[in-house]
């Protein structure tokens, strides 16, 4: 592929515009303006071959998994196990009895908290986690140390929205239970030093939660390399449908856990006096799951494993570098994360214009990002700031998108009179 001469490293833009003929939801306009998606930290587009998965699926074979004796129910239970093998390549993961099918990474984290909670917190444990992380992961332990005992301790950031690894090393003692930390941040966009994090846990022997919401479709992730305890991620963070997600674990901590919920399809056998739980993953998914879910998630890894993760990275991180440049230019505009690491997600924030104010102008002009808090309030005290706008990428971002970002917040900015 050729670079884009205007802006270095960016994709041939004819790549670019063929893999946006995959999403069909980008040829609309809004508000007569075509559409410039820049939420895709929050959810990103589906492409064509995952919307016809789904459709494919609920026409052609839909029917209960691990029930049936017929046809279909067969054809069932082996695209939904083929989707967990899927995973289980994608995140190289040792085994595919290590990948259970949750909601979300929220429902993920509940998990390992839940779980972890009846096992191993007890009075005075102590809960890692960053100043960085998303409401949920610091909600779920905040339930299992009111129950439990366990406290939260918190590694903290410097301005640039990087983690304190000194820091980090003193808050590792023998109380610590687990550490558990966001990947990439998606207020930020830093992406955290994770394998020497793990490291450096081990060396304690304290099991790690990598939170991959924000990072599995954008950079290349291996759970081995890692050598992470628990990885969580969404299906509809990376171009997948939502209501499905992924909990890798390794299989002790699967093997030494109890059930989340208790069901059909996570039992071997069940009377009124007891019940004996399915093997891991199965006693991990009580009920019907989310087949179709799980099966679209498996046509959109096989979509960004044909594209390629690492040239996919290459275009955003290229994207990242120009967009940074052309917002740093207006006056009034501050970038909130300015980490050396970096995915493609700018937060800022403009003058003293709520950003409320600049998410409806841009709408108007056709773009789409997101504005608030972003469910990380940590985050924005740390900062002092009530809430950024945040302009994050995908795949089929273009550098026009960035330049119609930059000029339509340069006429805030005019309109504003700031
Ligand atoms: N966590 C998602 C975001 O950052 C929803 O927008």
């Amino acid at each position: 592929m050729t670079p884009n001469t205007a802006v270095p490293g960016l994709l041939d833009q004819e790549v670019v515009a063929q893999w946006r003929e995959d999403f069909p939801i980008l040829r609309q306009t809004i508000y007569g303006k075509p559409l410039a998606y820049l939420d895709n930290a929050a959810t990103t587009q589906k492409p064509r071959s995952v919307i016809e998965t789904v459709a494919r699926f609920y026409t052609e074979i839909n029917s209960n998994v691990h029930r049936g004796v017929y046809y279909l129910s067969e054809r069932a239970t082996e695209l939904y196990e083929e989707a967990r093998r899927t995973v289980q390549r994608f995140l190289n993961a040792p085994s595919a009895a290590e990948i259970v099918f949750v909601r979300g990474t929220t429902e993920a984290i509940n998990l390992v908290a839940h779980c972890l909670g009846r096992t191993r917190l007890r009075e005075g444990s102590e809960i890692l986690l960053s100043q960085m992380e998303h409401h949920s992961n610091i909600v779920p332990w905040q339930l299992v140390a009111e129950q439990t005992g366990a406290h939260l301790r918190v590694i903290p950031m410097n301005e640039h929205g990087e983690l304190d690894l000194e820091q980090y090393e003193h808050l590792l003692t023998e109380r610590t239970a687990i550490v558990a930390v966001v990947h990439v941040s998606n207020s930020l966009g830093t992406i955290n030093p994770v394998a020497e994090l793990v490291r450096q846990a081990h060396a304690r022997g304290i099991p790690v939660l990598v939170d991959g919401a924000q990072a599995v479709a954008h950079l290349r992730v291996d759970v081995q390399e890692l050598d992470c305890d628990f990885y969580a991620f969404s299906g509809h963070k990376v171009y997948g449908p939502t209501g499905i997600g992924v909990l890798y674990a390794k299989r002790r901590w699967l093997e030494e856990f109890p059930p989340y919920q208790g069901g059909g399809d996570m039992i071997r056998q069940v009377t009124f006096e007891r019940t004996l739980y399915n093997e891991v993953p199965y006693k991990f998914e009580a009920g019907t799951p989310n087949i179709a879910g799980a099966i679209g998630l498996k046509a959109a890894l096989d979509y960004v494993s044909a594209l390629g993760i690492d040239t996919i990275a290459t275009h955003e991180h290229a994207l990242l570098r120009y967009a940074t440049e052309r917002l740093q230019a207006i006056p009034g505009l501050r970038i909130i994360g300015t980490a050396r690491q970096k995915a493609a997600i700018i937060s800022f924030v403009l003058s003293d214009i709520h950003p409320h104010d600049i998410g409806t102008f841009l709408d108007r002009e056709g773009i789409a990002i997101r504005v608030g808090h972003h469910c990380t309030q940590p985050v924005m005290d740390f900062f002092g700031v009530p809430a950024t706008s945040r302009a994050s990428f995908a795949l089929y971002n273009t550098p026009e998108e960035v330049d119609r970002l930059a000029a339509a917040l340069q006429k805030v900015v005019e309109f504003f009179r700031v």
